[in-house]
């Protein structure tokens, strides 16, 4: 364990799980806070937790300009408690119509951290997003030029492409050569998860990274149809197989910088899930930080944990690490099932389940 795991008794043996460990205070580097009523419901639960979260855009309307970006960056801080140690930072919706102009002012914004592409269909609130990425020239090279990251959800859209083969398809087709041909541009590959995408971020260079969801380090697909359909756990992209989870909980205990912490904790009301045609999305934000310490718990690689969650995103987007720490205890708990009742409820992810560490405050 490194001296980062404070361990109390004779947790020094090898192996024995510390009683208790201490990280800094981690931030979510891909985090849907949604607005209105459903944004008050939702951010203090990542506002107690994490000290920075990139709030993504696929609002409707969607957040294509840095006025609008700022207008939404208000609205959370004024959504989130009077005593939140809590900075949002800001994306902007990429369309087929975005100006170079807005590139250029996203970038000399201190609050925009970056520009997110969504495959036009591929996703929640994506019809306005953008139909052939490698025919954007200008605006990569405006992006690539500024230093500001392109945000991007991985999954193609093509209609006879297997749901489950979306993401490496979009990667073979799309994403590497967009990388090969703007050898500056900076590259956060969202919520990867295959092992091809995982393979893919560890060879490739620095300036390419990834984020990577509690579920999919904790689940694979046969979590959305255990006795049953799951409709709460269908997110985008959607669960893989078993191999794919084993190599990104691989990735994420590596140590290699190039995979960070982005939960897209993504709620939607119980309605809206449990429904003839349910929203994508998973609510993880009020257990995110444990579930995470499940995952790399269980490889045994809790001293691997602060550089996932606090010091390698960061570092990719040229912040300073956050100066706090959180303390995790080991003491099994049960999160609820949900926040909130009847059709507008929040299940929770792991709602009923029994982790190992609780965060305390
Ligand atoms: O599951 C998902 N939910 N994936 C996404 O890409 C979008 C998100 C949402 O906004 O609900
Ligand atoms: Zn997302």
């Amino acid at each position: 364990m490194s001296s980062k795991i404070r361990t109390v008794e004779r947790n020094d043996a090898p192996h024995r799980p510390p009683d208790w460990f201490e990280i800094r205070r981690p931030d979510d580097w891909h985090l849907h806070l949604r607005d209105g009523a459903l944004l008050e419901r939702v951010v203090a639960a990542t506002a107690r937790r994490f000290g920075r979260a990139i709030a993504m855009p696929n609002l409707v309307p969607a957040v294509t300009t840095v006025e609008h970006a700022l207008a939404y960056r208000d609205r959370i801080l004024a959504a989130c408690p009077e005593d939140a140690d809590f900075e949002p930072l800001m994306t902007l919706y990429l369309t087929d119509e975005t100006p170079v102009s807005e590139i250029e002012a996203a970038a000399s914004s201190p609050h925009v951290v970056g520009v997110k592409v969504y495959p036009r269909g591929a996703t929640t609130h994506s019809s306005e997003g953008v139909s052939d990425l490698t025919t954007l020239g200008t605006v990569l090279e405006a992006l690539a030029s500024s230093g500001l990251p392109l945000l991007v959800h991985g999954e193609t859209t093509a209609p006879d492409c297997d749901l489950f083969d979306r993401e490496r398809v979009y990667l073979e087709e799309t994403l590497s050569k967009v990388i090969d041909r703007y050898p500056s541009l900076r590259v956060v590959f969202e919520h990867i998860t295959t092992r091809e995408a995982a393979e893919f971020v560890r060879a490739a260079p620095a300036r390419v990274a990834a984020t990577i969801t509690p579920q999919h380090l904790l689940l694979n697909r046969n979590a959305i149809f255990a006795g049953g359909l799951r409709p709460h756990h269908y997110c985008l992209p959607v669960l893989k197989r078993e191999r794919d989870r084993r190599a990104l909980l691989e990735a994420a205990t590596s140590g290699d910088p190039s995979f960070f912490l982005g939960t897209d904790s993504a709620p939607h009301t119980r309605a809206a899930k449990e429904s003839d045609c349910g929203c994508a999305g998973i609510y993880s934000a009020p257990v995110a930080l444990e579930a995470y310490a499940e995952a790399f718990a269980s490889v045994g690689a809790l001293d691997r944990l602060e550089g996932f969650a606090s010091h390698f995103g960061a570092d990719f987007y040229g912040l300073p690490r956050n100066t706090g720490r959180v303390r995790l205890v080991a003491q099994p708990w049960s999160p609820p099932q949900s926040v909130g009742d009847g059709d507008s409820a929040l299940r929770i992810f792991l709602g009923g389940e029994t982790l190992r560490y609780r965060a305390v405050d």
